[in-house]
């Protein structure tokens, strides 16, 4: 599940991170790990501001060099993209879809500086096989991969990713949104999942956030990894 074309490498930053993740300080005071990272600035705005924070994506296996010059292509998708459905939007935040890529732009920008002067923090890898050891970051968010692509993701694929970062968080993991990428609710699907992830010990709960972009997208799955994993199995 992974490679350019399949999915858009879009480059958020750290305050629309902080809105749809509901992060605070504190969380952004330990260790956090950004999967999937894609063109985000927010590993590298985050260790500006002390935390110990590492990205993760498959992406992260072609070149800065490369990198960079997709990324230039990936801000046009998704400016199209978003200016073909703009009233699938609230646009409180970003104004219009210009805006919005000259905001995406600047922190694609930053993501490509701070890769650059610190290569280690980004990690080529793809869910749900992540190359960390089990509770070595304190949170793990992700935004925009599970549900989103929930047309070619399955129920499984979803449950083996969120075991896999609850397998990698000490504390919690964080996704967002729980809606697919034409906004539809994804009920049935989330109410699944947490009965999956109940009966392996873990506690889920669906927190409102303080942010809506894409209409309908007012939710994170915040998943409690301080309780026991049993082995990935089929779900039931
Ligand atoms: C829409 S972007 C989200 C990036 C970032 N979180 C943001 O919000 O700006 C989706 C990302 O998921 C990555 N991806 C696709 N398959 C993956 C997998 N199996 N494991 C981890 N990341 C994956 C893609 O490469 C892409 O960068």
């Amino acid at each position: 599940m992974s490679g350019f074309g399949d999915y858009l490498v879009s480059s958020r930053d750290l305050e629309e991170y902080r809105a749809m993740l509901a992060l605070d300080d504190a969380d952004l005071a330990g260790s956090v790990l950004d999967c999937p990272g894609g063109g985000a600035s927010f590993t590298a705005s985050a260790c500006a501001l002390g935390a110990d924070a590492r990205a993760v994506d498959p992406v992260y296996a072609v070149s800065a060099d490369e990198l960079e010059a997709r990324l230039g292509a990936e801000l046009e998708r998704g400016r199209a993209w978003a200016a073909g459905r703009a009233d699938a939007y609230v646009w409180d935040l970003h104004g219009d879809p210009d805006a919005l890529t000259r905001r995406r732009a600047a922190s694609a920008a930053r993501f490509v500086a701070h890769r650059r002067a610190e290569p280690g923090r980004y990690v080529a890898a793809s869910l749900p096989h992540l190359p960390f050891a089990a509770a070595s970051a304190d949170l793990v968010v992700s935004s925009h991969l599970l549900f989103t692509y929930a047309d070619r993701l399955d129920r499984a694929a979803h449950l083996a990713a969120l075991l896999e970062m609850a397998r990698v968080a000490r504390r919690e993991v964080r996704v967002y949104p729980l809606v697919d990428v034409a906004g539809r609710p994804l009920d049935e699907l989330l109410a699944r999942l947490r009965r999956d992830l109940a009966a392996r010990g873990l506690a889920t709960e669906v927190r409102e956030v303080a942010h809506e972009f894409q209409r309908g997208a007012r939710h994170l799955l915040a998943v409690d990894a301080t309780g026991p994993a049993a082995e990935v199995g089929a779900p039931t």
